[in-house]
């Protein structure tokens, strides 16, 4: 058996990632060849474990992946999924203490710059969120790279629905900020004015993977902002 099959065989029924998504993500970074992977929210590891095995089935690449110190009191926890399937040594996993916001902040001030191939988008599915992480994924990802963000229809409102109790920012919310899908808007509104190309919605409506301009990366430090600030106000 190999490592993909294997998660599914020990950690099928673990929350959250599922074996048919699981097996379109490795579609998607079989085609374009994708090895530098971010990912944004891991929760019990088990998106992270697909991606890792993905890669030690293909025998190169690696992984970073974000969440905050609360998601190592979930059990099993995501070191104990890697360990479990001797996947440990392909990811490096990082606890934030509030946000993963601060987590890439960090990462983009670092030199070199880390540079991702692709970056699973799966974490704090707000406006607030989701777009000021996207601008901030978009730092960190090479030129040509992929941007797949999951829960495209999630909104504030049927989240909440299902919970005793609602985080206090999300009560704050408007009627109207609780009915929207805030991911989907990310990706309506911010990556095509940042310029990405190749957008496709996927997985039944449920993801939308796009890829970031070839030439960005070449650019001095300013332009990117310029450009960014022009695809906003226009
Ligand atoms: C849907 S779960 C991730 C599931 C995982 N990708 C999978 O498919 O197995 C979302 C995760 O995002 C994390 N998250 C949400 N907002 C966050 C933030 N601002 N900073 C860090 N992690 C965050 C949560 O702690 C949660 O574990």
């Amino acid at each position: 058996m190999d490592n993909f099959d294997n998660v599914r065989t020990t950690f099928g029924d673990l929350d959250y990632m599922v074996h048919s998504e699981a097996s379109l993500l490795r579609d998607v970074m079989s085609r374009h060849d994708l090895q530098q992977i971010l990912e944004i929210g891991f929760y019990h590891g088990k998106s992270s474990a697909y991606i890792a095995a993905i890669l030690e089935d293909r025998g190169h690449g690696h992984l970073v992946t974000v969440d905050r110190t609360t998601a190592a009191r979930r059990d099993p926890n995501i070191h104990q999924v890697l360990a479990r399937l001797g996947l440990t040594h392909r990811v490096e996993t990082i606890f934030a203490e509030r946000s993963y916001t601060w987590e890439l902040a960090r990462m983009i001030q670092q030199s070199p710059r880390p540079q991702f191939d692709l970056c699973y988008f799966d974490g704090g599915h707000t406006w607030d969120a989701t777009g000021f992480g996207f601008v901030l994924v978009d730092f960190l990802l090479r030129p040509g790279g992929w941007i797949l963000f999951d829960d495209l229809p999630w909104t504030i409102g049927e989240a909440a629905s299902g919970m005793a109790k609602e985080p206090a920012h999300w009560r704050q919310a408007s009627a109207d900020e609780r009915a929207t899908p805030a991911v989907r808007m990310v990706f309506d509104i911010l990556v095509p004015r940042l310029g990405y190309t190749d957008l496709h919605i996927i997985n039944n409506g449920r993801w939308g993977l796009a890829r970031k301009p070839g030439d960005t990366g070449t650019l001095p430090a300013l332009k990117p902002r310029r450009r960014f600030l022009k695809g906003l106000f226009g």
